[in-house]
């Protein structure tokens, strides 16, 4: 499976986000993320925004709910038009539910886990998704130190996914450098979110072109 980077806006500059999406255009995806102040302990943006991104862009748009109520919310978003929609596992209270809403939309499904969840228990659920979200720190602010116990956990979703069979890729979002993201790839994954890596970069599509050689190597 090719190697996606998926930059995450969360470190973009929120008055110029059209900008800051025009900046990598060699970017697979541009991964939202959506936090309501009760799963994280920060606040960022919702459906307005992400229907106006949608409209200043043409790079699909990869959205990450870190919000109460996924099972309320997500559908929205698929219906507004996100490529992907991504619920937590420890949000949701219906994921084969939501998961089926988002497919039917035409969005790709995905379900995230923080890093002190457990892959096994969610084997069930791999008929339902189209990607699996392995988050390598604790979700709610970009700049963290990558957590390298989740490495792990990385390899076993990759045996579980392989088991299953069909195309479902795994995602790491948290911590992704340079460095980091070697790692990443040896053991499994294939989608790779960065905020600061990119963002914090003077010149962002550069700084994909970076991650994405690495990650190959
Ligand atoms: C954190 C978010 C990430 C964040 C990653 O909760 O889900 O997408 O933007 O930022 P970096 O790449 O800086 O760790
Ligand atoms: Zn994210």
């Amino acid at each position: 499976m090719a190697v996606q980077i998926s930059p995450s806006i969360l470190s973009a500059d929120f008055a110029r986000l059209a900008d800051e999406a025009a900046a990598v255009p060699n970017a697979d995806w541009l991964h939202v993320d959506v936090m309501d102040n009760h799963f994280v302990p920060n606040l960022t943006l919702g459906l307005p925004v992400v229907e106006s991104l949608l409209k200043a862009t043409s790079i699909p748009l990869d959205c990450h709910l870190m919000i109460e109520d996924p099972d309320r919310w997500a559908p929205a978003y698929a219906e507004a038009g996100a490529g992907s929609v991504t619920i937590h596992a420890e949000a949701s209270r219906a994921p084969v539910r939501t998961l089926r809403q988002i497919r039917s939309l035409g969005a790709r499904a995905a379900l995230a886990l923080n890093p002190g969840t457990a892959v096994e228990p969610y084997e069930g659920l791999l008929g339902e998704i189209d990607m699996l979200l392995l988050m390598t720190v604790e979700p709610g602010f970009g700049g963290q130190k990558f957590l390298d116990m989740v490495l792990p956990k990385i390899r076993t979703a990759r045996a579980l996914v392989e088991r299953h069979g069909g195309e479902i890729w795994i995602q790491v979002d948290g911590g992704v450098t340079g460095d980091t993201i070697e790692r990443c790839a040896e053991a499994g994954a294939d989608v790779f979110v960065a905020g600061s890596a990119v963002y914090g970069s003077a010149d962002r599509a550069a700084a994909v072109e970076t991650l994405r050689a690495n990650a190959a190597k």
